[in-house]
């Protein structure tokens, strides 16, 4: 089979194999990692004997399924629940010597499958299939679930939150989406501002609030722009910031997924606990790129850092922006120093500062500018209509055994 993903892929296909991770031990393990790592349906992210040293990829790692091995023939249920701190991922227990009770009670504590080994790799690798299969159900592509975009840059003034508004105004505005722009740039967040809104609330007044968060919820916080576009903006005072937690941020994203075709989420230069939980979640992350040997720099240190939270490469995009500016470097020399492509550039323009400060984003504000029209092409291409997505899903439509 070929490898169907690329670079430039929009759509993660269903052919990709299954990214999973190990942790625990028990008799038999060590081989079965081995077969596993080499198996062309499987990716071993990694493994860790505690769960506590897989924290950052359980979290980061846009795993399919966890494998966790026991020796103990009655549940781990401390471990189980240390796992579910970090992931939602399906488990697979992996036992070498369980009691008859052991999937009974396994199953009754979220826990996807039981295996007994040693096992047929074939049947393990089935098990993987069919457990990350459910995982994707549950995560409802069936049910309305929206493609999350996460702009980011490890450094302040590049151009992430005019990238962000405009990306997410062009596509509410021109793809006719239902959008949500979330600011996660939580202690001086100025998506608001650029939008020219003036919210009456803010992801504090959500995660403060009483009750479960659901979709009917969400829609009383978020404020609609003229565009279509919803904002839910970062809190107003920067000590709030810490009330927004990594677990409440988890769940805001899936309900917010529920409800909106696309969320953008506009960023901080930082890898805090709300970044991470988004990531886990993050189906294209725009990295933003100048051409500045210090952001270029601080960009590689950031690809390192997402390449040890086991980040899938093939959903990060660079994006080149003032990619115009007469400043002595070229767009191919950054390529040369990241070691990826550019996929989108976006040029230097002077309506961008004359539009941020009347508060109404570019694409509105001058539409046919350059800058505009490389934005609005950037979120064409990014979200491709339904028909073109259903065209492409018929036609990419995978062989696996349906669980
Ligand atoms: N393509 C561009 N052309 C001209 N000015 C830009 C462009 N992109 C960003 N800017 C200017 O740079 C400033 C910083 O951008 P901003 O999006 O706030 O950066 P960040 O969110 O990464 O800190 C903005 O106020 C805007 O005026
Ligand atoms: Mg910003």
């Amino acid at each position: 089979m070929l490898e169907e993903t690329t670079q430039t892929e929009l759509r993660p296909t269903a052919r990709e194999r299954a990214r999973i991770y190990v942790t625990g031990d028990c008799d038999g393990l060590p081989d079965l990692r081995e077969t596993l790592a080499n198996h062309p349906e499987v990716e071993l992210v990694g493994s860790a004997p505690q769960v506590g040293e897989a924290a950052p990829t359980l979290t980061g790692g846009h795993l399919q399924v966890v494998l966790h091995a026991t020796r103990s023939s009655t549940l781990p249920v401390n471990e189980i629940a240390a796992l579910r701190e970090h992931t939602r991922a399906p488990i697979i227990l992996l036992a070498s010597n369980g009691s008859p009770d052991l999937l009974e009670e396994a199953l009754e504590h979220d826990v996807a499958d039981v295996l007994l080994l040693p096992q047929l790799t074939d049947n393990v690798v089935f098990a993987i299939r069919k457990a990350g299969h459910v995982g994707k159900r549950l995560g409802g592509p069936d049910q309305r679930h929206g493609r999350l975009v996460t702009v980011f840059s490890p450094k302040g003034g590049t151009g992430k939150t005019v990238t962000a508004t405009n990306l997410a105004t062009a596509c509410a505005k021109f793809e006719g989406r239902k959008t949500l722009l979330l600011d996660l740039d939580l202690q001086f967040g100025d998506a608001a501002i650029m939008l020219g809104v003036e919210p009456e609330k803010t992801i504090y007044d959500l995660v403060v609030a009483p009750g479960e968060l659901d979709t009917e919820k969400l829609a009383g916080y978020t404020t609609r722009h003229a565009s279509g576009l919803e904002i839910l903006p970062a809190p107003l005072r920067p000590e709030d910031a810490e009330l927004v937690t990594e677990a409440k941020l988890g769940r805001l994203l899936e309900v917010a997924r529920e409800s909106f075709d696309v969320i953008v989420v506009d960023t901080s230069p930082f890898f805090h606990g709300p970044m991470l939980a988004t990531l886990d979640r993050t189906d294209e992350l725009l990295l933003l790129c100048g051409l500045d040997v210090p952001t270029l720099k601080n960009l590689r240190l950031a690809l390192q850092t997402l390449d040890l939270l086991s980040f899938p490469k093939q959903r990060v995009r660079i994006v080149l922006n003032r990619s115009n500016s007469k400043v002595g470097m070229k767009p191919n020399e950054v390529e040369g120093a990241l070691g990826m492509k550019v996929r989108f550039e976006i040029p230097s323009d002077r309506a961008v500062p004359l539009a941020v400060n009347r508060g109404n984003p570019v694409v509105l504000a001058e539409e046919s500018a350059d800058v505009s029209k490389a934005i609005k092409q950037m979120a064409k291409e990014l979200f491709p209509t339904a028909k073109e997505e259903g065209k492409k899903r018929r036609f990419m439509r995978p062989a696996t055994a349906r669980a």
